[in-house]
C-alpha cells in the first residue's frame, strides 16, 4: 500500500466529485445535529432521567410554570446557555450525567434528591455564578435599567442598589433569589 496515494486524488472520481460527496455528508451531518440538539433539549429529554424527581411538578408550581402570562420556562432556558458553542460544551458535560445515571445508586428517586438537593443545587447554582445568571438576563431584561412602573418598589429599590455598585462587586440574580423554580432546601 502506497500511503502518499491516500493523499493524492484518485484515479477514479475527479476532485469535483469528492467535493460534492463531501458537501452532501456535511449538510446531512449538520442537520442530523441540529435534530438531535433540538431533541434533546426538550423537558422531556431532561425528565428521561429525571423522571422519578419532582423537578417538573415543582416548575409548574412556580411563577415560572403557574404564573398569569401562561409562560412555562422550560428545563433548558434556565439549564443551557444561549450561546450555541458554550451550548455544545454544557451539552457534553450534561452528556457525563450519562455516567452518573449508570453509577449512582438509587439515583431516579425522589429519595435520593430530597437526600442531595443541597449538593446538586450547588452544583447548579455555581453555573449561574459564573455567568452572572445569564439566562435569568435573557428573559428578564428590565431588571436594572428602563423598570416597568408596575414593579414593587422594594424590588425596585433593591435593584437599583445592586446595579449602582461596582461591577465585580454586585451580586448575581440567584444570590438574592433561591428557589424560583423548586424547593430551595433549608439550612
Ligand atoms: C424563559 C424566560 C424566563 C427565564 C429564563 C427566567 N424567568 Fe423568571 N419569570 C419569567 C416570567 C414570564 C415570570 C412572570 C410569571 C408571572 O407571574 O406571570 C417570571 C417571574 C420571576 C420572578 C417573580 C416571581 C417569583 O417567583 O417571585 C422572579 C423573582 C424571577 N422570575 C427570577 C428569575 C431568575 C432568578 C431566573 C434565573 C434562574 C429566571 N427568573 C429565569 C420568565 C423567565
Ligand atoms: C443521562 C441522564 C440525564 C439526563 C438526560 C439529564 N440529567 Fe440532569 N443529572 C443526571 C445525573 C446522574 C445528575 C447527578 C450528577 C452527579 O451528581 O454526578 C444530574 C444532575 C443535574 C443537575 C444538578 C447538578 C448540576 O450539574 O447542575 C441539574 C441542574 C440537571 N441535572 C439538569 C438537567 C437538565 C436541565 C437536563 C436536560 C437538558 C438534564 N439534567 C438531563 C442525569 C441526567
Ligand atoms: C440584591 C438582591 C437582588 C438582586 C441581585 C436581584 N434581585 Fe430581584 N428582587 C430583590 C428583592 C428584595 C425583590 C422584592 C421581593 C421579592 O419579590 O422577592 C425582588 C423582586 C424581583 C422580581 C419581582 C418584581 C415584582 O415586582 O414582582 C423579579 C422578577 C426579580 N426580582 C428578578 C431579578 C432578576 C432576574 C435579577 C438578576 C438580573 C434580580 N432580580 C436580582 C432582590 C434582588
Ligand atoms: C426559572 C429557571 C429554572 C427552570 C425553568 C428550571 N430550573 Fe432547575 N434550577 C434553577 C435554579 C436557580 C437552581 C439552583 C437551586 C435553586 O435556587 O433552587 C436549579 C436547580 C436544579 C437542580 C438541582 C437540585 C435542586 O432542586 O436544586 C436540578 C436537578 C434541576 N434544577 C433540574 C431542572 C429540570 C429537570 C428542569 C425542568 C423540568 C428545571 N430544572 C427547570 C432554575 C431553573
Amino acid at each position: 500500500m502506497n500511503w502518499r496515494a491516500l493523499f493524492k486524488p484518485s484515479a477514479k472520481f475527479s476532485i469535483l466529485s469528492l467535493l460534492v460527496i463531501g458537501i452532501v455528508v456535511g449538510v446531512v451531518g449538520y442537520f442530523a445535529t441540529q435534530q438531535t440538539l433540538h431533541a434533546t433539549s426538550s423537558d422531556a429529554f431532561c425528565m428521561s432521567c429525571h423522571s422519578n424527581h419532582s423537578l417538573r411538578d415543582e416548575v409548574m408550581a412556580s411563577a415560572h410554570g403557574n404564573g398569569r402570562a401562561g409562560v412555562t420556562v422550560q428545563c433548558q432556558d434556565c439549564h443551557l446557555p444561549h450561546n450555541p458553542v458554550k451550548y455544545l460544551v454544557k451539552k457534553i458535560i450534561v452528556s457525563k450525567d450519562l455516567y452518573g445515571f449508570l453509577t449512582i445508586d438509587g439515583f431516579n428517586t425522589q429519595a435520593w434528591l430530597d437526600e442531595n438537593r443541597k449538593e446538586q443545587a450547588d452544583h447548579a447554582l455555581k453555573y449561574f455564578r459564573s455567568n452572572d445568571s445569564d439566562n435569568c438576563q435573557h428573559c428578564h431584561t428590565r431588571i436594572y435599567t428602563n423598570q416597568p412602573e408596575s414593579m414593587k418598589t422594594i424590588a425596585k429599590k433593591m435593584h437599583e442598589m445592586n446595579f449602582k455598585k461596582e461591577e465585580d462587586k454586585r451580586k448575581t440574580c440567584v444570590d438574592c433569589h433561591k428557589g424560583v423554580a423548586h424547593v430551595y432546601p433549608k439550612g
